[in-house]
């Protein structure tokens, strides 16, 4: 299933804003409204960029998504923000790209192994610097250091949200029956967000939008990545939520985009655990109401 990617921009202040896809020579096409992004698969695209210990995160981003938002909204040299790291796909992405990273998790766990991907990229030789702070990015302005506000040319991140979506399957073998779930828990502190009731949710993360919305820079852009998924049989509409944060956080939606985690052949997404072309061709584009499935 796809990934509801939705872009946000400031108000508009001035005549005029400027336009995404002023990137380097070497940045890619824009993409449209539907990211090719799985073409190559979650674990491959970590292999030896990322410590093995750091992919147990439940809920890590497909490092392609970071890498085709950060080639079209940002430029050399430039600074990307994510308030909910996680083990840091953004920044460690936008160093390789030769932008600078900074991002914040509140789980100590996440933000100790997020500083050995940092330590890897540096000594991978990417250009960009990246940047770990440990805490709560419901005060996210108090976090970042002074001399950044403003200067925050993208945020890119995603909320965590239905523990049950969360985690690795594993299964004893072919037709066994029972499945098994590791790497499923952020923490144990009911004080980081996935534990939080839908509304205290969204109250939090349209309190970090808050934040996000005054560290940018002017015509900068707020990109969030969320997927709807199912809770006792009925669907919660995370992307709704999304979008309705930014909006109350004082943001303008500026588009909602879909990002494959699965590979095209030709028009339509294949399935993403054989990566290969699925034989019964689905809807080729994507839905903010697509099902639920686990976050890799
Ligand atoms: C969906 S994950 C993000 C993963 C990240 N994009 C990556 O690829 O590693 C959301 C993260 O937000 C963190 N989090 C939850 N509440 C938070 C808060 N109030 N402030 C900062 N981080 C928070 C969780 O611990 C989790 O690691």
């Amino acid at each position: 299933m796809p990934e509801s990617t939705i872009l946000f921009t400031p108000p508009v202040t001035t005549a005029t804003v400027p336009s995404p896809g002023r990137g380097p020579a070497t940045a890619p096409a824009r993409q449209g409204s539907v990211f090719v992004t799985g073409q190559v698969c979650s674990r491959e695209q970590r292999r030896g960029r990322y410590t093995p210990e750091s992919l147990a995160h439940p809920g890590k981003m497909l490092p392609s998504i970071g890498r085709y938002l950060i080639n079209t909204y940002t430029e050399i040299g430039e600074w990307v923000c994510d308030p909910m790291a996680g083990i840091f796909t953004t920044v460690v992405e936008a160093m390789h790209l030769g932008r600078h990273g900074i991002g914040v998790e509140y789980e100590a766990r996440w933000a100790a192994l997020a500083a050995g991907n940092i330590r890897l990229a540096t000594a991978q030789g990417a250009a960009g610097t990246g940047e770990v702070v440990h805490g709560d990015s419901r005060h996210l302005p108090a976090l970042i250091p002074p001399e950044l506000h403003g200067r925050i040319a993208l945020v890119i991140t995603s909320p965590p949200y239905g523990p049950s979506t969360h985690g690795h399957v594993r299964t004893p073998g072919p037709r066994r029956g029972k499945v098994a779930k590791i790497n499923h828990r952020y923490g144990g502190d009911a004080g980081n967000l996935a534990y939080r009731h839908h509304d205290e949710l969204a109250e939090g993360f349209t309190q970090i939008l808050t934040g996000c919305a005054a560290i940018l820079r002017p015509g900068g852009h707020v990109a969030i990545t969320a997927r709807p998924y199912r809770r006792h049989g009925e669907l919660v509409d995370i992307p709704g939520m999304v979008a309705a944060a930014g909006i109350n956080a004082g943001l303008r939606l500026h588009e909602e985009c879909a990002a494959l985690a699965s590979a095209t052949n030709g028009s339509y997404p294949g399935h993403r655990s054989s990566n290969s072309a699925t034989s019964a061709p689905p809807s080729p584009t994507a839905t903010r109401n697509g099902s639920s499935s686990t976050k890799t």
